[in-house]
């Protein structure tokens, strides 16, 4: 094979999610699509809002000669003014078009901002239980990934965040509300974070970046504000995108956000409008950008995530599972009753019920199921969580 050694090792070895993925097709075929439960996936499954097809359709009559040329690297600037206003209304800090690029979704912007920042060998650190796509996304800029840990409520252990830098650390990523654990990251606990990064800085005389991952902000079940990361480090840089709160995954638009409060901002952004380019995404889809710009105050309808939520949560609590209660996102992280992770998801699979093992977010002894699926399935997998724990115990 041509291929180099890396990525072959990568595609066999890298993603629990996709081999779940794999033999859910087998299993599929096996036993028939409506037999078989699948939790393993993470795509969002609500349609986009009204507004998405009303300003679609207006687009598609807008003749204007060069809707669809490229454009600056970072964007059209009427959008990153649309985005930087909504965000600046979200935050209360004073975003302006210039602290704003747009980016091929949460996880081109998150590769944007690495290429922006990493010389090779430069460590980034990663809070386990972690979106395990990070990994790549690193090494994908020569970069090398350090884990930190969390407390058993999945809040960062900010202790051993303080352990895992370094004179080489570049950057933590922080992903609040989580996947795959659904917790919110309260206010003190980022502050703790803000304090343990500044600590390193002044001890190695670096300068470390937070880039703040959230996709989920707005999948948000507590009704109470989303607790930014912003205000508790400068060089914090917000990494999201509507692939979730628009559910327009397959649009792939999203964008990054320098903090104003951060005075090297503007090369921050100019280096990243480089990478954007050079990354040979060039510029976000422009009809996506249009798009966005005029509905940023849409949204999925959240409380339908809310009520399968409620529903499996409260399936397997009375089963006897053991889980943190998710706060946002579409993702539960339950104990396995088993100490053996992988022979517990095994196990449901015998029960045609696909969950993904907690060793592949960095935490054994749990597994990761996604609620975002129709509730058809998540009735049915009651049955096969109940079958696969009460055999678990005898084991
Ligand atoms: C934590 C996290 N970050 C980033 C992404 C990438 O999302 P997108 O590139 O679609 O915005 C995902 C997608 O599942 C995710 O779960």
């Amino acid at each position: 094979m041509a291929i180099s050694k890396k990525i072959r090792e990568q595609i066999t070895q890298g993603s629990w999610i996709r081999r779940m993925f794999e033999e859910g097709i087998a299993l599929k075929k096996k036993h028939g699509v409506d037999k078989v439960f699948d939790l393993s996936l993470g795509n969002p499954i609500l349609e986009p809002p009204p507004e998405f097809r009303t300003e679609l359709l207006r687009l598609a009559q807008d003749e204007t000669p060069g809707t669809h040329r490229y454009m600056p690297n970072g964007g059209f600037p009427e959008t990153r003014a649309a985005v930087a206003a909504a965000l600046a209304k979200e935050t209360g800090a004073a975003f302006t078009a210039a602290d704003v690029i747009m980016t091929c979704g949460a996880g081109g912007g998150m590769n944007v901002a690495l290429k922006a920042i990493l010389d090779p060998g430069d460590e980034v650190v990663v809070i386990a239980p972690y979106f395990p796509e990070y990994f790549f996304y690193i090494d994908n800029h020569g970069g090398v990934t350090k884990i930190a840990s969390s407390d058993p409520d999945f809040l960062p252990d900010t202790d051993s965040l303080g352990r895992a830098l370094t004179p080489r650390t570049r950057a933590v990523i922080v992903n609040s509300p989580n996947n795959p654990t659904g917790t919110v990251y309260p206010a003190e606990r980022l502050a703790q974070i803000g304090q343990a990064i500044r600590r390193a800085e002044s001890r190695f005389g670096t300068e470390i970046y937070v880039l703040s991952d959230e996709p989920y902000r707005k999948l948000l079940f507590t009704g109470a504000p989303f607790p930014f990361v912003l205000p508790h480090h400068a060089r914090t840089v917000v990494v999201t995108s509507h692939s979730k709160d628009l559910g327009l995954a397959g649009e792939r638009i999203g964008f990054l956000a320098a903090n104003p409060a951060d005075p090297g901002r503007a090369e921050f952004v100019e280096a990243s409008t480089y990478a954007n380019r050079t990354l040979g995404f060039v510029n976000a889809p422009a009809m996506a950008q249009r798009l966005v710009a005029r509905i940023q105050d849409a949204l999925v309808d959240v409380d339908a995530y809310r009520k399968k939520r409620d529903f499996l949560y409260g399936a397997l609590s009375e089963i006897g599972y053991e889980c943190v209660e998710p706060q946002g996102a579409f993702y539960m992280f339950p104990k396995s009753p088993m100490p053996d992770d992988r022979a517990f998801v095994a196990l449901l699979q015998s029960k045609l019920v696909l969950v993904v093992p907690g060793t592949g977010f960095g935490s054994p002894g749990y597994f990761r199921l996604s609620y975002c699926v129709d509730d058809r399935t998540l009735e049915g997998s009651v049955k096969g969580f109940a079958e696969a724990f009460e055999e678990a115990k005898s084991r």
